[in-house]
């Protein structure tokens, strides 16, 4: 098994989210798979630093605060509470809470920025073109759409902007990139967008400002002060700051001498540019050794549609935990949407996927199976072992290399199908007790094999709760501790290590000693929502697929009565 050792140390990172607003679906999205990665690489052994936090700075961030009337360092503050309180409420476990704004950041920033000065990759020129402010991006025209609007945020055009600014030097990393590309094939993951890169950088790059002018929400220019340094040149470098340890000197070597390089960024597909282009262009400049690998997720819809305030029907992650908890929401992004392709959220589908998996498959697994050890052996695990059985047994064949396939999943991220493969144990278990009826052989006094039957069910049961615990980690503990463990998988002060990985990953390796915990189901049943519910929904639906051919003006027309 390919699982690390002890010491292997593994550091990944979300985006830094701007804090325009409060967390959106979609930062909740890449932040829970985040901590399904870092959960999976603990679970076996590895030292994981899990980096997320805020990108605070640019014209953006100053904007929102100045239509909300309050000083940008006051507006930052309070959304980044606004953050914290959801990362707790989805159970994600991060080490560093990275902030831009951090006293320590500017003074990495500045350093690297010596470097690549130093380097003479920074000169002055002329910046001319389109910026949308949401992307924090100069767009290209044939980038926009009607009335110079950015493709991404259709709702607000793009901006001329004619200026003076610092450009660095990207068009020098041209053949270094496409090297790296090619000596690196996972450097960018999936492979649909290392072909997206590939063909961005083939077209020929050009060189990008790094700096504003009349701006004041930045890092002030090192060398020229009437400039501030680009939002998305100071928010990269916010990965970097997060390395640094709280008691240690800050400089540019502390910060990378312990967790660099960084093993994985995982990323939405709309910032690739700048983190498998601009980022390691930027890193060679400053002759700092490069990330491992860059992963761009796919984009949420809902109900079929794309989201966004203008149509107001954006997914509010807030109410989505509360109302179904930590583990529902983690489970359903995680299993139903293919990492790398995009995804919908319907409610209906929501439901249906929880009830079927978690409540029916796995948790009714446990619950007849505890039920029949209460009956038939007074709650004492029969002692048996992996070796008690052939290797055609019907669960013992499908668990004996489960670990090791889930491992080779979940290492590629495909955690959707990581999920497949456990359930396809857990229905094999239930069909098993439905085929080998275990009450009809106790009422024949065939003990000994009611024993092999039930033993094999909750071994499964057992090896399923573990493999998908980076994914529901409260609903895995409930398992374990129902099982007889002293165990939670969400308490830092029992780290696991890479042994207990090896024994617990494994089909029919450990054996259960002791009683049984109490049992009590450990997902309950959602209700559906009602009729009337549905035909709301299916008539936004039609609302906003009519207004989604009907020309732009009557659009914005409706957008302000329908928001209103
Ligand atoms: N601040 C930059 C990142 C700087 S990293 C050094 C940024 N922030 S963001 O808040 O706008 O984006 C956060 C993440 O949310 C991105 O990964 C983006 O892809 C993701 N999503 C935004 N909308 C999304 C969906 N509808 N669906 C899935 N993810 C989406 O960009």
């Amino acid at each position: 098994m390919n699982n690390p050792t002890n010491n292997q140390k593994f550091a990944l990172t979300t985006p830094l989210y701007y804090v325009n607003g409060v967390p959106h679906i979609g930062s909740a999205y890449t932040t829970i798979t985040a901590d399904a990665v870092a959960r999976f690489q603990r679970l076996q052994g590895a030292s994981v630093l899990l980096i997320t936090g805020t990108d605070e700075h640019g014209q953006k961030i100053q904007r929102t605060a100045e239509e909300l009337g309050l000083a940008p360092q006051v507006h930052c503050d309070r959304i980044v509470e606004s953050f914290k309180s959801l990362w707790q409420r989805l159970n994600i476990k991060y080490d560093r809470f990275s902030r831009t704004t951090a006293e320590n950041h500017q003074k990495i920033v500045n350093e690297f920025f010596e470097r690549v000065w130093q380097q003479g990759d920074i000169y002055l020129a002329r910046q001319q073109g389109w910026y949308c402010v949401s992307c924090e991006e100069f767009k290209e025209e044939r980038e926009l759409i009607e009335n110079h609007h950015c493709a991404i945020h259709t709702n607000k055009p793009a901006e001329w902007r004619d200026e003076e600014n610092y450009f660095f030097r990207l068009s020098k990393y041209q053949q270094f990139l496409e090297e790296l590309y090619r000596t690196q094939p996972d450097f960018i993951q999936p492979a649909s967008r290392r072909n997206e890169v590939i063909n961005f950088v083939g077209q020929g790059l050009k060189d990008f400002s790094i700096s504003r002018v009349n701006l004041d929400w930045g890092f002030p220019m090192p060398v020229d002060k009437k400039h501030t340094i680009y939002v998305w040149f100071d928010a990269l470098l916010g990965y970097v700051t997060a390395l640094l340890d709280p008691d240690r000197e800050v400089s540019l070597e502390n910060a990378l001498s312990q967790w660099w390089p960084i093993d994985l960024h995982l990323i939405g597909k709309d910032i690739l540019r700048f983190h498998a282009v601009y980022w390691p262009a930027m890193l060679a400049s400053a002759g700092l050794p490069l990330p491992k690998k860059v992963f761009g997720h796919g984009f949420l819809t809902k109900d079929g549609l794309k989201m966004g305030k203008t149509l107001g029907n954006t997914i509010d992650p807030f109410d989505l935990v509360d109302k179904y908890g930590a583990d529902a929401v983690r489970y359903y992004f995680l299993k139903e949407i293919e990492l790398g392709k995009d995804g919908d959220f319907n409610e209906t589908r929501f439901i249906n996927v929880l009830n079927a998996d978690l409540a029916n498959d796995l948790g009714n697994l446990l619950n007849r199976t505890l039920g029949m050890l209460k009956k038939y052996c007074q709650s004492k695990v029969p002692q048996l072992s992996g070796a008690d059985y052939s290797s055609d047994h019907p669960l013992k064949s499908i668990g004996l290399d489960l670990g090791d396939r889930v491992v080779q999943m979940n290492e590629n991220l495909q955690f959707s199908q990581g999920c497949e493969a456990i359930l396809t144990l857990v229905r094999a278990g239930n069909k098993y007790i439905d085929d080998s009826a275990p009450w009809k052989l106790f009422k024949e006094g065939k003990q000994a094999e009611v024993e092999q039957i039930l033993y094999a069910v909750l071994e499964s049961v057992r090896l399923s709760a573990y493999l998908l615990s980076p994914i529901i980690p409260s609903i895995s503990s409930k398992i374990y501790q129902q099982l007889g463990f002293d165990w939670d998988f969400n308490d830092d002060n029992h780290p696991q290590t890479a042994s207990d990985f090896s024994i617990h990953s494994q089909w029919g390796k450990l054996t259960i000693e002791g009683t049984l915990g109490k049992a009590s189901p450990v997902f309950s049943k959602l209700e559906l929502p009602s009729e009337d519910q549905i035909m709301a929904s299916n008539l936004t639906k039609i609302f906003f697929d009519w207004y989604k051919v009907t020309n732009s003006k009557r659009r914005t027309a409706i957008a302000l009565v329908f928001n209103s």
